[in-house]
């Protein structure tokens, strides 16, 4: 399907509008009447223009709500994907009632060999060999699980999206399930935030049929914070763009077209260790065109891809300056000829369009190898180009750009208070080399939780990369903040590694190796825009990835690390718990994935 590049316009995606409640709550003994937004949010099946016109529509899913319809001025009920925008305020919290009203059997192939929601209880390891059906395969895929998480928030953890939490429009729900009412606190700071499907093993599936969407947090009113992300008077209204990037595939009929067929047909007939499309999509319209002003813009984007990373630069060479990471405010701005961003990864930028003369067209180019990053480049005609951006003939003046502060914000020095953790990446391969399993620390999904942190601890992790591609390891619930990375002696360490604790999965924890004396060179400090809070961090083969989490909420200051008592408790009577993992959707969905219990 020849797919016309930069036909499509870019849309930015609408606003949900929320439902203000007055809650009374209880403080100090004393009752306080506390604002809330509320949302009612529909998942749902929907045909959707994603190519350019005259092409066929595309079915996929996508959340429904009611939105401030731009055109006519009213309130409309509207499905898309990417889903609308949540605009959060902080101080402000949100309550999202999530119904799933999918009925139709899933339009993608499920694979049954993988540990997932599994709504009927087929039996989890089919018979082998492949392809023949299962009996009740095709059943199995009905009704279609859904769960929401909200990437990057500090929640209870029975809202935060538990991959077990998932439910099905007539009742049927996984083990985690607690409410399909969500509540998210909005206490952190200021953010691109995003929320996708999380289903056990059906991650990859539902993310791609469609289910993500922007959630942005912003300060409730200017404050007199030295640093405030209002008081920097970015970009805003038509000049700040949220930017969902993603990569897909499709039939000549218009639909959705993802791998189905196992690359290890024997072991996982639907699963490939990582979906790689030829036609970029940004915020659902493939190689859409911007018109832009001569002016500064801010983009919020987002790699909301599989498994494909983006190594993004403009085709006129122009510099740009990142603001923002993953969890708010960098300490300083970043100014950047390229940027590298993984599954998961947010980048708020500034770009200046001011100095370029009316008539040219920009394009956003991406050269990251797929899988990154020892695999093939990018075509330059197909995921070698993302999006245009042009300035027309009859451009207005130029508008002076704002100077930057040298400093965004306060990001306070974490010391780590607790002995550290060091936790290996592995993978299973097929003889053939091909993984068939991704691991986190040599164990299963279902294996006994380690990673149990105390409330208010600091941890140092130490990830240790045993496989030959890079992972954007995600943490629900913190921010966290990158120490360094460091070369290392793979073959040795692996050696050692595998001589005390044996063949994969181990199924009990792994005896962990120090690391220092598998040390190559000097330590590598974090990238310059990396510098600030991080929720998901790649981690590159070859290197040991050192990160700084503190099990606290963002805003508690320097220093203080332990929990006091205004410090809200994560975890819940519930316990239901929280996650850590992969972010390459199809990692995620074969084992790449652990448990994370807060403790006490
Ligand atoms: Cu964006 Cu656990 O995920
Ligand atoms: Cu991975």
């Amino acid at each position: 399907l020849a797919i016309p590049k930069y036909v499509n316009k870019l849309e930015k995606p609408l606003t949900f509008f929320p439902q203000t409640v007055k809650e009374k709550i209880k403080k100090n003994g004393e009752h306080h009447i506390q604002i809330q937004h509320h949302y009612k949010i529909d998942i749902c099946e929907t045909m959707q223009q994603i190519l350019p016109p005259g092409f066929p529509k595309t079915k996929v899913y996508g959340y429904g709500g009611f939105v401030h319809d731009p055109k006519t001025n009213k309130l409309i009920y509207h499905v898309s994907s990417p889903g609308s925008t949540f605009e959060a305020k902080r101080g402000i919290p949100v309550v999202v009632k999530w119904k799933n009203k999918i009925k139709e059997p899933h339009f993608l192939a499920v694979d049954p060999t993988l540990h997932w929601a599994n709504p009927n209880g087929m039996p989890m390891d089919p018979p082998k060999p492949w392809p023949s059906f299962p009996p009740g395969f095709k059943n199995a895929q009905w009704p279609v699980p859904t769960v929401t998480h909200l990437h990057g928030v500090e929640v209870q953890s029975d809202s935060d999206g538990h991959p077990e939490a998932w439910f099905t429009h007539d009742g049927k729900h996984g083990p985690a399930f607690v409410s399909d009412t969500y509540t998210y606190p909005n206490t952190q700071e200021p953010a691109t935030l995003w929320y996708h499907d999380h289903t056990l093993g059906m991650t990859r599936l539902n993310v791609y049929a469609g289910l993500a969407g922007f959630y942005l947090l912003r300060d409730e009113k200017v404050s007199k914070k030295k640093f405030s992300e209002q008081r920097l008077d970015l970009p805003s209204g038509d000049y700040e763009i949220p930017l969902i990037i993603q990569d897909k595939m499709f039939n000549t009929d218009g639909s959705l077209l993802f791998i189905n067929e196992g690359t290890t047909p024997e072991e996982n007939p639907y699963w490939s260790p990582g979906f790689f499309g030829d036609v970029i999509v940004v915020n659902g319209k493939a190689w859409p065109n911007l018109d832009v002003e001569r002016r500064q813009y801010r983009f919020r984007i987002l790699n909301g891809s599989n498994s494909r990373f983006y190594n993004l630069s403009f085709s006129n060479g122009m510099k740009f300056t990142q603001i923002g990471s993953d969890g708010g405010l960098l300490k300083y701005p970043a100014e950047l000829q390229s940027l590298l961003i993984a599954p998961g990864e947010r980048a708020d930028i500034v770009v200046d369009f001011s100095g370029i003369e009316p008539g040219t067209k920009i394009v956003l180019l991406n050269n990251a190898p797929a899988p990154y990053p020892f695999g093939a480049p990018p075509d330059p005609e197909t995921v070698g180009q993302i999006m245009q951006f042009t300035v027309p003939l009859d451009a207005a003046k130029p508008v002076k750009p704002k100077e930057l502060p040298k400093v965004l914000n306060y990001i306070p020095t974490l010391y780590a208070d607790v002995p550290r953790r060091i936790l290996t990446v592995n993978d299973i391969a097929a003889s053939g080399g091909i993984p068939t399993m991704m691991l986190l620390n040599g164990q299963l999904w279902t294996d006994n939780v380690t990673e149990t942190p105390i409330v208010g601890a600091t941890e140092d992790w130490y990830i240790v990369s045993l496989t030959a591609g890079s992972h954007p390891i995600h943490l629900h619930l913190i921010q966290f903040q990158i120490i360094g990375r460091h070369n290392f002696n793979v073959n040795a360490y692996e050696g050692e590694w595998s001589r005390i604790n044996g063949p994969l999965p181990l199924k009990k924890p792994p005896v962990a190796i120090p690391v220092e004396p598998f040390l190559i060179g000097e330590p590598i400090p974090p990238a310059e825009n990396e510098r600030g809070w991080k929720d998901t961090v790649i981690v590159h083969p070859g290197q040991v990835t050192r990160i700084r989490v503190r099990f606290s909420p963002q805003d508690v200051p320097e220093g203080l690390s332990q929990p006091g008592e205004n410090y809200f408790s994560f975890d819940p009577a519930s316990g239901v718990g929280y996650v850590w993992h992969c972010h390459l959707l199809d990692h995620e969905d074969n084992e790449m994935m652990r448990p994370l219990k807060i403790t006490r």
